[in-house]
């Protein structure tokens, strides 16, 4: 779906299917510098991270293999919460692997700071982070993201894997929500 069919229910058109084609080109220009020669597992997190893992991972033109996880905040409203639990682990032994998160967005950060940790505990050789968009403004713990994709002000976004009630996932760009389709 493009951004314009939608456009009754966004305020602004924030990023274009253009754009993100364009910022995923030039990530995956520098992961596959810094992977050279090394075997990479992209590790995803649904369900957002969707779209960014399948356009992403075409255009590496360094092998790779994929994974996924799906992972729920406790308690979560519309805020993280920071307590997550496991809905879906990985099937891969991280043993000695090099890992890349694959995340369409970094909000408080809570989310990945577990996830690191957890990763972490697993005997990896590394885990990094590539995130399409975060929120910088809205951060409530510091992590060290190697491949940041937008810096984003603090508003409701959604479209390109990101959703409002499970919607607007299948938008082609990113655009703000507006508060009338939340707030009722
Ligand atoms: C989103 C996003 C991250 C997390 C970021 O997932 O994909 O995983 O929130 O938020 P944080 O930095 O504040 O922790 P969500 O829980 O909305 O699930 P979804 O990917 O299935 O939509």
């Amino acid at each position: 779906m493009e951004l314009s069919d939608a456009q009754e229910d966004l305020t602004e058109l924030l990023i274009s299917e253009e754009e993100i084609r364009a910022r995923l080109a030039e990530l995956a220009r520098e992961i596959e510098r810094d992977y050279a020669g090394d075997d990479v597992l992209l590790v995803g997190v649904l369900k957002g991270a969707v779209m960014v893992m399948a356009d992403l991972s075409r255009e590496l033109r360094i092998p790779v293999t994929m994974d996924w996880m799906a992972v729920s905040s406790y308690g979560s409203g519309t805020a993280s919460s920071g307590v997550v639990r496991i809905l879906k682990d990985l099937d891969a032994d991280l043993t000695g692997r090099r890992v890349l998160i694959v995340e369409d967005i970094i909000d408080s950060g809570l989310t990945l700071s577990w996830l690191l940790a957890n990763l972490n505990s697993r005997g990896p050789a590394s885990v990094e982070i590539c995130t399409l968009l975060r929120k910088p403004d809205a951060a409530r713990v510091s992590i060290d993201v190697k491949y940041v994709g937008f810096e984003i002000p603090n508003k409701f976004v959604v479209g390109y894997g990101l959703d409002y009630d499970e919607r607007y996932r299948n938008l082609r760009g990113i655009g703000v929500l507006a508060p009338k389709v939340y707030e009722h």
